[in-house]
């Protein structure tokens, strides 16, 4: 089996059993010595980018490939998928098997859960945000009608494959989208780990070292929060960090924006709208601003307009019956749960800074 490039596996439990995430130096190699009973779906563009890689699982007879879009991770299209599924046999005992980033893994997370009452399914990450978040947690989160991530399930993968290498043909907006989830929970961990990462922030994208060591990391802080909070009752909800603004952001763009860059942009609103409310300190605006800033290079000019925006937030998973509920950071500077009235005060702060396109709002 292919030799491991130097960093620990990871080991996390879940109500359904412990899963192990093993950094690999040829994923290729890992999935052909596994293929007998499982069924591939495979990242078009992945398959297409890393042809001598994947030649023996692509060459295997169940394998769809899935053009990565948020449209192919709509309920609507499920039926496809499932169809194909049953054209090439598949029965409990037998396994599916993900190849790219969060879309692909959504769709046969999805589909793992509810084919059959439920199969195993593993995985072999392929974009930054996949390896260094989304790969552990449990969470599908499926589209339908349009809501984005509104249909879901827990559904722990059986092993996850991680080989860097597939990063080499990723696109830097992609590779950037994942450096966001990784400031964001590095922000969750603390100002301090933020700091460490910010700081090392210019050689992320030049130094596969670096990327590595801060990639671990980002895993091992995730872990504690699903470990303690599986099922996103609690402490976990801290994890949505720039999400309810990113979601958001992401509708009211349609999508143009990728995920953790419009999450970068989100965790800035947050802090933002933390100070303007009184909840949080312009200083941790400040402090975070340029780490941030430099993560959304390419997406300086992108204009969100505000009431498509205050519609998609008003939508938002984590909200109560009156109030949105807000992942903010407190006068400490630690990321915690705030229920916010959506006033005139709020809607105004939001206003501001979307005025304001991602210039400094707070000088
Ligand atoms: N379930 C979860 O826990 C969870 C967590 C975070 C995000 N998500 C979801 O994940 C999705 C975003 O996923 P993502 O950012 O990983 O990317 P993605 O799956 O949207 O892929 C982004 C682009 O990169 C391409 N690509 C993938 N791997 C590549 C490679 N190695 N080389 C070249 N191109 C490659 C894809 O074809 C696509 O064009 C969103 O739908 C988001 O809601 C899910
Ligand atoms: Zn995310």
């Amino acid at each position: 089996m292919a030799a491991s490039p130097g960093l620990e596996p990871l080991v996390v439990s879940s109500r359904q059993g412990p899963y192990e995430l093993r950094f690999v130096a040829d994923a290729g190699a890992e999935l052909a010595a596994s293929l007998a009973g499982t069924h591939l779906l495979v990242d078009r563009r992945v398959a297409q980018a890393h042809p001598k890689k994947l030649a023996v699982a692509l060459a295997y007879p169940s394998v769809l490939l899935i053009d990565a879009t948020e449209d192919a991770k709509s309920l609507e299209r499920m039926p496809a998928y499932v169809g194909h599924l049953l054209s090439k046999g598949v029965r409990r005992g037998q396994t599916l098997t993900a190849v790219g980033g969060g879309i692909v893994q959504d769709i046969a997370c999805f589909l793992a859960a509810t084919l059959l009452r439920g199969i195993d399914w593993r995985f072999a990450p392929t974009t930054l945000l996949a390896m260094s978040d989304s790969a552990i947690g449990s969470k599908s989160s499926i589209n339908c009608g349009g809501a984005k991530n509104i249909l879901g399930t827990f559904t722990p993968p059986k092993a996850i494959w991680t080989d860097l290498s597939f990063l080499d043909t990723l696109d830097e907006k992609d590779v950037r989208s994942g450096i966001g989830e990784m400031l964001k929970v590095h922000a969750i961990e603390g100002p301090e780990a933020f700091d460490r990462i910010a700081v090392a922030y210019a050689s992320l994208a030049a130094d596969r070292a670096a990327l590595a060591r801060f990639l671990r990391d980002s895993l091992e802080y995730k872990k504690k929060l699903v470990e303690a909070d599986e099922f996103d009752r609690g402490p976990r909800l801290v994890m949505n960090y720039g999400h309810s603004f990113g979601h958001a952001i992401e509708a009211a763009t349609a999508f143009v924006v990728p995920h953790g860059i419009a999450v970068t942009i989100g965790m800035d609103l947050a802090n933002f709208a933390a100070a303007r409310l009184g909840l949080g300190r312009a200083e941790h605006y400040r402090r975070m601003r340029p780490a941030l800033a430099a993560n959304w290079r390419g997406f300086e000019s992108t204009c969100v307009p505000l009431e498509p925006f205050l519609a998609a937030l008003g939508k938002d998973k984590k909200n109560t019956a009156t109030k949105l509920g807000l992942i903010l950071p407190g006068p400490d500077g630690r990321i915690r749960r705030f229920e916010v009235a959506n006033d005139d005060a709020f809607r105004a702060a939001c206003a501001e800074y979307l005025a304001k396109g991602r210039r400094e709002v707070l000088a």
